[in-house]
């Protein structure tokens, strides 16, 4: 087991992978995170929402799009934010992707027909999830992204992207 928490594979029992996501995992690029999204997919029961908290940047929409690209569904996921939610059909589980971002009030939620589209088995990601206030699902699963502490000082390379760790958490789930 790395020190990182990042070493395993997703292929352990259900109780230790979700014990792993609660001590925070560190994904050290987005390709890691996106990654890490398809991992998390394994583990949500259906019928369930996932609250995706973080800054603008942290990489709510890369984690999603690796669980929706992981569940088998093809279509195009990108940020939401100015449809408020889209729509992914997987072959097992219909993801709605929604950021509620530019939601003036909780109320306006429910008025989006959102609920009217959830079809049995479902998943409900929320990027800025607190704007949904009650209307967000009860039983959902709240997952933090947040810069992961620098693990060792890495000269700058000039004109080099910055390296921008982030810690995956997972908060009240089961
Ligand atoms: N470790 C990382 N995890 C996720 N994204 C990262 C990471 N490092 C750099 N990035 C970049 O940060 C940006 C995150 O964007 P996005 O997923 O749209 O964030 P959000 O939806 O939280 O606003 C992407 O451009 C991604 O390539
Ligand atoms: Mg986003």
């Amino acid at each position: 087991m790395g020190t990182n928490g990042n070493t395993s594979t997703g292929g352990g029992d259900a109780a230790s992978e979700l014990a792993r996501w609660r001590r925070g995992i560190t994904a050290a690029n987005a390709a890691e995170t996106e990654a890490l999204g398809g991992q998390l997919a394994a583990l949500l029961p259906p019928n369930t929402a996932l609250a995706l908290h973080g800054a603008l940047g942290a990489g709510k929409t890369t984690f999603a799009r690796g669980f929706v690209r992981a569940l088998g569904a093809t279509s195009a996921v990108a940020s939401p934010t100015f449809a408020i939610f889209a729509v992914h059909e997987a072959p097992a589980r219909q993801i709605i992707h929604a950021d509620a971002y530019r939601l003036a009030s909780p109320a306006e939620a429910d008025s989006l027909m959102l609920w009217d589209v959830l079809r049995e088995p479902w998943t409900l990601l929320v990027e800025w999830p607190e704007r949904l206030g009650e209307y967000l699902p009860d039983g959902a699963w709240h997952l933090w992204i947040e810069d992961a502490p620098p693990v060792a000082e890495v000269p700058p390379v000039a004109d080099a992207p910055p390296v921008r760790a982030r810690r995956l958490r997972l908060e009240n789930a089961p």
